[in-house]
């Protein structure tokens, strides 16, 4: 379903948010965060005018492994596809963790009704969140868990924005305190079987517009 991966070039930090500026973000590995250029994955079809109009694109997760983070475009904006580990699904449902969270029941309309729960996604196993921090629109980095690299102290896992120091935990649900005001967006998603997902539609029987989201 995908073509070989493709690097997102660095772009130095600007002001506005509507400038969708992608800067380097961090690592994809299961366990690792050290600083790498996170890999974009293009779709073999639909071609990339259809895409960029909106058309889903088909992701197999079977390619994806446990830990691990894989970076799709769709509608012009990288899509965060994470395999979530049994201890990051753990951490998900930390108490100190929900303690923390701005928005931990995903009260703001930031993801389909289909992904308003704990995980934000259909399966917990798989998220998918756009990659794009909900301040002014720089790309989070990926630190995936704990380790002597984590950009805060008791860290369990998630997105830390280099830009001004937004957090996010790995479901995309922001912290308290932080400069971005809402978790980062759901798009539209379904399993198609149970190894590929289509990212763009809804599940049979959902309406849903990805642009009624608050904030993207
Ligand atoms: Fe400001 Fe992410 S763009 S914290």
């Amino acid at each position: 379903m995908t073509r070989p991966l493709v690097e997102i070039p660095f772009v130095e930090p600007q002001t506005t948010r509507r400038d969708f500026l992608y800067v380097a973000t961090a690592a994809v590995a299961a366990f690792g965060a050290v600083a790498t250029l996170v890999p974009l994955v293009d779709q073999m079809n639909p071609d990339a005018g259809t895409l960029a109009a909106g058309a889903p694109i088909d992701i197999d997760l079977s390619k994806i492994e446990p830990g691990q983070q894989v970076v799709f475009r769709w509608r012009e904006r990288p899509v965060f596809v994470t395999h979530r580990t049994p201890d990051i699904l753990r951490n998900l449902q930390n108490p100190q963790l929900i303690s923390e969270l701005a928005d931990p029941q995903s009260d703001e309309l930031q993801q389909p009704p289909y992904a308003r729960n704990w995980h934000r996604s259909v399966k917990p196993e798989f998220g998918f969140v756009i990659g794009i921090c909900t301040h002014l629109g720089c790309i989070p980095m990926f630190y995936p868990l704990p380790n002597a690299s984590s950009p805060a102290q008791g860290w369990l896992g998630g997105y830390f924005c280099p830009c001004h120091g937004s957090k996010y935990d790995l479901a995309g649900r922001v912290f308290s305190g932080v400069p971005a005001p809402y978790n980062l967006p759901v798009p539209p998603h379904h399993y198609v079987n149970d190894t590929l997902v289509r990212v763009g539609e809804n599940p049979a029987g959902v309406s849903f517009d990805f642009g009624s989201i608050r904030q993207i």
